[in-house]
């Protein structure tokens, strides 16, 4: 969030792109190389609230459908509550903060993917967040069918069809190029310590390292 001391990082990519891993050595990295707070955090489902959102939107309990609207503001509402409740008190302390999945997720799923307005979802967007945006977006790219094979669970987003998630990555590099600032684009592909690499090459500069 710009003009707070604390510094927002989100990561961004398809299902299968190597998040959980990445964040998780970003955030070792973060922890030995500086001396500052690290709150590591996800959407949909960063706090008590957004869990039971996150149950409702990825594994409703009977399968029903649910209206591309509905999960847009269902993921909307959960980041709303995140950015209250855990992403600016962080911010307003001085923490980094590093988020699985923000603001360009919806923009990539339910824009690109589901076909929703995307820039009505990015006006949406700026009503949810309140204005709280990344400094710095990592997008782990990756081709969304070598993603799914690296899968295990199986969500309502996971089942879609392969032409989807290819919307969704092409959504996320159509962002990218508008944003260049602020989204860099990683290749995915390699070993766990190669991408963290290329991950610690962006965020390296922004942390203050000692
Ligand atoms: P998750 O199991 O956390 O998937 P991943 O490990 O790939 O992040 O599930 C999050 C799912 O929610 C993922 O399929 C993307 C989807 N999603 C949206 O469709 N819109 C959003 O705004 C967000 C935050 C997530």
């Amino acid at each position: 969030m710009s003009g707070a001391a604390g510094l927002f990082i989100s990561f961004e990519g398809v299902e299968g792109a190597g998040k959980s891993t990445q964040i998780r050595l970003l955030a070792e990295r973060l922890r030995s190389e500086t001396v500052r707070d690290v709150v590591v955090t996800r959407e949909p489902g960063g706090d008590s609230i957004g869990a039971e959102l996150r149950r409702i939107v990825l594994h409703p309990p009977d399968g029903a459908a649910i209206d591309a609207r509905a999960e847009l503001l269902i993921m909307l509402a959960d980041r709303a509550q995140h950015v209250f409740s855990t992403i600016r008190p962080a911010l307003a302390r001085g923490a980094i903060v590093v988020c699985d999945r923000y603001a360009d997720s919806s923009v990539a799923y339910q824009g690109f993917g589901r076909g929703l307005d995307v820039e009505r979802v990015k006006q949406l967007n700026a009503f949810a967040t309140d204005g709280v945006s990344p400094v710095v977006t990592i997008l782990l790219d990756l081709d969304p069918e070598a993603g799914l094979a690296r899968q295990n669970e199986k969500t309502r987003m996971e089942g879609e069809a392969i032409s989807f998630h290819q919307r969704v990555r092409d959504g996320f590099l159509e962002l990218a190029a508008e944003e260049t600032g602020r989204i860099s684009v990683v290749d995915a592909s390699g070993s766990a310590e190669e991408v963290a690499d290329r991950v610690w090459q962006i965020v390296q500069c922004c942390v203050g390292t000692p």
